[in-house]
């Protein structure tokens, strides 16, 4: 297998998808068919179906919250953050996955581009993100303390970024940044776990590649973009991950 050589003037910049977690027991989008209990993923997953029905779309939360609370880091999450320890300020990680295992796994130089499902946020007011953990009973949305000190009725809304919304702009500035300084040395840019079509996520090889860097992917099916990489390594990111480095 080939094998990414990581010498003390290399910079890293990750860019992770559900597949990283499959092999801790959470299902892929596309594995699911777009469809939750026979709901489109966009009815719960989106600015106009939580203004529809926030019952709903809180019950699938809850309960994606529940299955991801038993889930534990696989050799995959473990591998990178192996990789951060070694690599310090030289190494981003970007994550599209909100199962929040990156950071269990210990990486702290990580991006939530889509946000965390353990947090969650007012959808009126200012208040939040703040850590929500708990699993909300069926037929129960959450209100917002804050809203409700004040008299008024705010809900609570988990912090993701659903769709139709924009990604924070400040969480993009930052990967920008970091290939900016990685550009003036060597800069490898690999994505795992991920079909590469849910942009902006999806157009990071192009702009890596457009600043110089050595381009990798590993994944478990060829995605449709799997011509914009130079490298591709067929597998699964637990097995993979754990020997792709070779840090000098
Ligand atoms: P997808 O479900 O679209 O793609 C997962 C990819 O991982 C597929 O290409 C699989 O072949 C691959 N895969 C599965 N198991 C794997 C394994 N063990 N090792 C390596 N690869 C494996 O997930 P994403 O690309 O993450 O957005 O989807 C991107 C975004 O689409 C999600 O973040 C979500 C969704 O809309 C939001 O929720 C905002």
């Amino acid at each position: 297998m080939e094998r990414i050589v990581v010498d003390g003037d290399t910079r890293v910049l990750v860019l992770t998808g559900a597949g990283v977690s499959a092999e801790s027991g959470i299902p892929t989008f596309r594995d699911a068919n777009g469809l939750w209990e026979n709901h489109p993923v966009e009815q719960v997953a989106s600015p106009g179906g939580f203004a529809a029905d926030p019952l709903l779309v809180w019950r699938f939360y809850s309960q994606r919250r529940e299955g991801a609370s038993r889930c534990r880091p696989n050799g995959g999450h473990e591998a990178l953050a192996k990789l951060e320890a070694a690599l310090g300020d030289r190494f981003l990680l970007a994550t599209q996955n909100v199962d929040g295992l990156h950071r269990d796994a210990g990486n702290t130089r990580l991006v939530e581009m889509h946000g965390n499902l353990f947090m969650s946020r007012c959808a009126m007011c200012d208040y939040g993100p703040e850590e929500d953990r708990t699993v909300y009973p069926a037929g129960e949305v959450p209100g917002c303390a804050a809203c409700h000190g004040r008299g008024e009725f705010g809900i609570l809304r988990p912090h993701i970024v659903w769709f139709g919304e924009a990604l924070d702009p400040a969480d993009l500035y930052r990967i920008e940044a970091f290939m900016r300084a990685a550009a003036r040395g060597r800069f490898v840019f690999l994505a795992a776990g991920t079909s590469g079509v849910v942009y902006p996520a999806a157009g990071l090889v192009d702009r890596a590649r457009a600043m110089g860097a050595e381009t990798w992917l590993v994944n478990l099916d060829p995605p449709d973009n799997v011509g914009a990489f130079e490298h591709f390594v067929r597998g699964r990111s637990g097995e993979v991950l754990p020997t792709l480095f070779d840090v000098v």
